[in-house]
């Protein structure tokens, strides 16, 4: 299929420019930005996209693009620091600019080019970057002017190479998606081929030849994205030939497991493997207040499980697959380009089965490449209720990072509890699809309230509802203050241990979503 590769230099945003270009029904692969492209991709590639980078061109070791991907003699789309690097090696001036450019801009469009058909000068783009364009190399001209008088596009002389300063991935970048549409569509000559269910088709028969006649294990965690893991291969090979695997820590939402397993008989699984292991993550947990630490010990806790549990049963000797997300990928650190921070450790990149899975090439994760809410789109294209491809994401450590400070078994009691009712009035009144992600956080401190006549001291529950397109930013969803205060006062009413509740007003950044 024609192919769009996207080279990650290292960029958070490396992933959306492909899931931008995909939205136009062309296909984008992301690749390795230092690497030369795959043999078996070079026939079907049609044009480049340098993604842009946390690097600066002038440091020592900072990434560069392989040189043959610049003679394949498709066109080249340099974004920020991908335009960045071609300037610096043609010859031009790339320096500190004294100003950072930081979010919106206007753009002066000063020459005609396909990369603009049908965008309007003046439109508004988003910048962000410290090193700027100071001398162009020779024959290269400027397409657009930033507000601050700095080149925001270039083109080489023969426009087999074209770049822009500003991520016209953003989605408050202005004809962001028309601008790569027209890189893809116009500029590259891409057929627009690309589908969900087109996608489907291609992950089952990759599942068939991958797996062969060997088991698959699917873990399944209770979120959207192992159950679209699990639906994509039930869908693809025979269910005897699929084990699913579900621990219960102990640290899931009220009635979670029971939901689960239903979701999973549905999709017509034969061999259901539910694991009861709270009393085992409560006593790991009794007393460990630190966050990183919490994580590590229900990570490597769940493997140890999942290990004793294989062995017991006889399975997992096969392959294994999994419902990773880009996004966990590069929250982990372990993005394309590797060049990504680490800001949370998740046990599913990290685990060591998961690591000697992916060593011995038994490894199946077909969601890696998909944002959230792409695989929604998928489950809905395999059938999966709108109950089971809307759920709001739940982290793998599950309500141990929504319980600041140590764990108990009685303080999982009351967040469920709490939890359980803002769920169900967010449900009520409608709200809960136009939320990304809402929960109840358990505090670590207690406050003063009145309990009838008498001074009582409770627990303190904050309430989280944020917006997001993808989890790497989000927005604090605006509640009408009467909802707020109506779920505020039944969560009071109804679990004696809370004496009050607080709502979280901050977005992400420079707040993450979950509290731990
Ligand atoms: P943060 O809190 O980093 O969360 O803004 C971004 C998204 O990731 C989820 N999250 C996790 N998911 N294991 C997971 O599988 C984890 O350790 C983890 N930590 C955060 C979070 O719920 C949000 O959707």
């Amino acid at each position: 299929m024609d192919t769009i590769a996207v080279l990650d230099f290292g960029s958070q945003t490396a992933q959306l420019i492909g899931r931008r270009i995909r939205e136009c029904g062309v296909y984008a692969e992301i690749l390795s930005g230092t690497d030369p492209i795959p043999e078996h991709l070079i026939d079907q590639v049609k044009g480049v996209v340098l993604s842009g980078s946390p690097s600066s061109v002038h440091e020592d070791g900072s990434p560069r693009v392989h040189p043959s991907v610049l003679s394949l003699g498709v066109p080249v789309l340099g974004i920020c620091y991908g335009l960045q690097q071609i300037v610096h090696e043609a010859g031009g001036r790339v320096s500190r600019a004294e100003r950072r450019e930081y979010g919106r801009s206007r753009l002066q469009l000063h020459q005609e080019h396909a990369l603009f058909n049908g965008v309007p000068d003046g439109f508004v783009s988003w910048m962000s970057h410290g090193d700027s364009l100071a001398e162009l190399p020779q024959g290269f001209v400027m397409l657009a002017e930033s507000e601050h008088g700095l080149p925001a596009a270039v083109r080489n002389a023969e426009s087999s190479i074209v770049g822009i300063q500003f991520h016209p991935e953003v989605s408050h970048c202005e004809y962001g998606t028309h601008i790569l549409r027209n890189f893809a569509v116009d500029i590259c000559h891409a057929a627009q081929a690309w589908s969900m269910e087109q996608y489907v088709d291609t992950a089952r028969e990759t599942i068939r030849t991958t797996a062969g006649s060997e088991s698959v294990l699917v873990l399944i965690s209770g979120g959207v994205d192992s159950t679209v893991v699990a639906a994509l291969i039930l869908s693809a090979l025979p269910g005897s030939q699929v084990h699913l695997m579900y621990v219960d820590t102990g640290l899931m939402r009220a009635g979670e497991t029971e939901e689960v397993t239903k979701t999973l008989e549905q999709l017509g699984a034969e061999h259901i493997h539910v694991i009861d292991a709270q009393d085992r993550f409560y006593a790991e947990l009794a007393g460990k207040p630190d966050p990183e630490e919490k994580r590590r010990i229900i990570g490597d806790l769940f493997i140890s499980i999942q290990q004793e549990e294989l062995a017991k049963r006889q399975i997992g000797e096969g392959f294994l697959a999994q419902g990773t997300l880009y996004t966990d990928m590069i929250e982990s650190g372990k993005g394309v380009g590797t060049y990504a921070k680490v800001i949370k450790s998740h046990h599913n990149v990290r685990s060591p089965l998961v690591q000697k899975k992916r060593d011995e090439g038994l490894l199946i994760e077909p969601l890696s490449w998909l944002y959230k809410d792409e695989v929604r789109e998928l489950g809905r294209v395999l059938g999966l209720p709108e109950h089971v491809v809307g759920r709001h994401p739940f982290p793998g450590p599950g309500l141990a990072v929504r319980i600041l400070g140590a764990v108990s078994p009685e303080r999982v009691r009351v967040l469920q509890a709490a939890d359980r009712i803002y769920i169900d009035e967010l449900r009520k009144r409608r709200l809960y699809d136009e939320i990304w992600q809402a929960f109840c956080v358990l505090l670590p401190v207690s406050s003063v309230g009145v309990a009838g006549d008498d001074r009582a001291y409770g627990g303190v529950v904050a309430l989280r509802a944020v917006v997001s397109v993808d989890g790497m930013t989000a927005d604090v969803y605006p509640f009408e203050s009467r909802d707020i205060l109506e779920i505020s006062a039944r969560i009071t009413n109804e679990v004696p241990e809370v004496g009050r509740v607080v709502y979280d007003v901050s977005s992400k950044p420079p707040a993450t979503i979950e509290w731990e």
